[in-house]
């Protein structure tokens, strides 16, 4: 008789072995953390109180939203399931970091298409408010496309001065000026699964 994992790929395995498999890997994960700065049910708090503030700060009417990929997918999908009304969902990647724990500087669009924003409200998502430079290029951007108003929304904003005058209208958390990875923040593509906000080691950025 054969193995019922016997046929299937390594990836398909971790799978099949259910939730052990899943915890090793986090468990894996988490070594690479040197603390774990905000946990998973004090974000999910947050994002209740943050849905009612955008909620209520939001022109009444249509809403396109404008996710940052891919460091605001996590953040966007537990706080879009949160806010009651109909709204459009666009994503835009851009890229400032390249793989690494330093800005570049400079931002880049990488899409060939941008959304239809001429004349809407948008409320832009994004992990972190670091040097602004992203936020601050965006919004612009969507501004000069024809946005009546952008509205914004960060998971997280870090204490420090920043290279672009620009503000978050809604911040879930303050942080300090270090590199944080986990829900949906990467270390060069990895730790976006984690189911929170930590500090990467430094052994492991090597
Ligand atoms: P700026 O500097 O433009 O940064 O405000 C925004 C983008 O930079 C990335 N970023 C980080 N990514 N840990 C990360 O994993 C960090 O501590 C961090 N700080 C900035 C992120 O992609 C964000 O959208």
């Amino acid at each position: 008789m054969s193995n019922v994992h016997g046929d299937f790929s390594d990836d398909v395995k971790i799978l099949a072995l259910g939730g052990g498999a899943q915890r090793k890997y986090l468990t894996l994960m988490r070594d690479d953390i040197e603390r774990i700065l905000i946990d998973e049910a004090v974000i999910e708090k947050r994002l209740d109180s943050m849905a009612v503030e955008i909620e209520r700060d939001f022109p009444v009417g249509p809403m396109v939203v404008i996710i940052l990929l891919k460091g605001a997918l996590v953040f966007a999908a537990d706080l879009l399931r949160r806010i009651p009304r109909p709204l459009e969902i666009e994503c835009l990647n851009v890229a400032s970091y390249h793989g690494g724990r330093e800005s570049s500087g400079k931002v880049d669009f990488l899409d060939r298409h941008f959304p239809e924003v001429k004349g809407q409200h948008v409320l832009l998502l994004d992990d972190i408010l670091d040097t602004g430079r992203t936020l601050h290029a965006v919004s612009e951007r969507l501004l000069e496309e024809g946005a009546v108003a952008v509205h914004t929304a960060v998971l997280l904003a870090k204490d420090k001065e920043r290279a672009e005058h620009v503000s978050a209208d809604h911040v879930g958390f303050e942080i300090g000026d270090e590199f944080v990875v986990g829900y949906g923040l990467d270390y060069n593509g990895k730790y976006r699964n984690l189911p929170y906000v930590g500090v990467l080691k430094r052994s492991a950025a090597n």
